[in-house]
């Protein structure tokens, strides 16, 4: 079953399902920040996820400056991320279906959206451009110092 719930609407189930997903990522204290949640589930289990969250401003200048694309940062507020499919579950689409529904929920569908995504990151870069993701700005380095950074904007 795939759906979209705002953190409101949300069971406790379904955020610690959520975090356990993502297992790695030091998530648990940025779920206030997360808006609306997409969910794939399998019977109980949770085989997909992706989200809208709203970043900190401080980070998205951060990242937009990194870009070269300050004036940018204003007009997104929101950024879609935290993707995440099950091994056995990959490449069935049903990332870019979360994606779809995330950008099609009524809430959100005028708010103007980005994601980030590393360079090497070929599957969750086939999912923006199945998505009409379009790269804007310029590639920057990421955090660790090694990879590059993209930002898309998704509409
Ligand atoms: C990125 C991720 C969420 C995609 O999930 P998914 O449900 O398999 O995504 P989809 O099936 O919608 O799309 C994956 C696309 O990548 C392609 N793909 C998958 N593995 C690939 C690989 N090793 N090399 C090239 N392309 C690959 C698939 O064929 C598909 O493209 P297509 O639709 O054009 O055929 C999943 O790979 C994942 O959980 N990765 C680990 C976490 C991660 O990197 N998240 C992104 C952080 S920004």
């Amino acid at each position: 079953m795939i759906y979209c719930k705002h953190r409101t609407e949300c069971s406790q189930k379904e955020l610690d399902d959520f975090v356990r997903l993502l297992d790695g990522e030091p998530i648990a204290p940025l779920v206030a920040r997360i808006e609306l949640f997409a969910f794939a589930y399998e019977g109980a289990e949770l085989i997909s996820t992706r989200v809208l969250k709203r970043p900190f401003d401080i980070y998205r200048r951060r990242i937009f400056v990194a870009a070269q694309m300050e004036s940018y940062h204003s007009l997104y507020p929101l950024e879609s991320g935290y993707s995440y499919t099950k091994p056995c579950f990959r490449k069935n689409r049903l990332s870019s279906i979360l994606l779809r529904n995330l950008l099609a929920d009524e809430r959100y569908k005028h708010a103007k959206v980005y994601a980030t995504t590393l360079m090497h990151n070929t599957p969750v870069i086939r999912v923006m451009l199945a998505n009409n993701g379009k790269p804007i700005g310029r590639p920057f380095v990421a955090e660790n110092g090694k990879d590059m950074v993209m930002i898309w904007k998704l509409r």
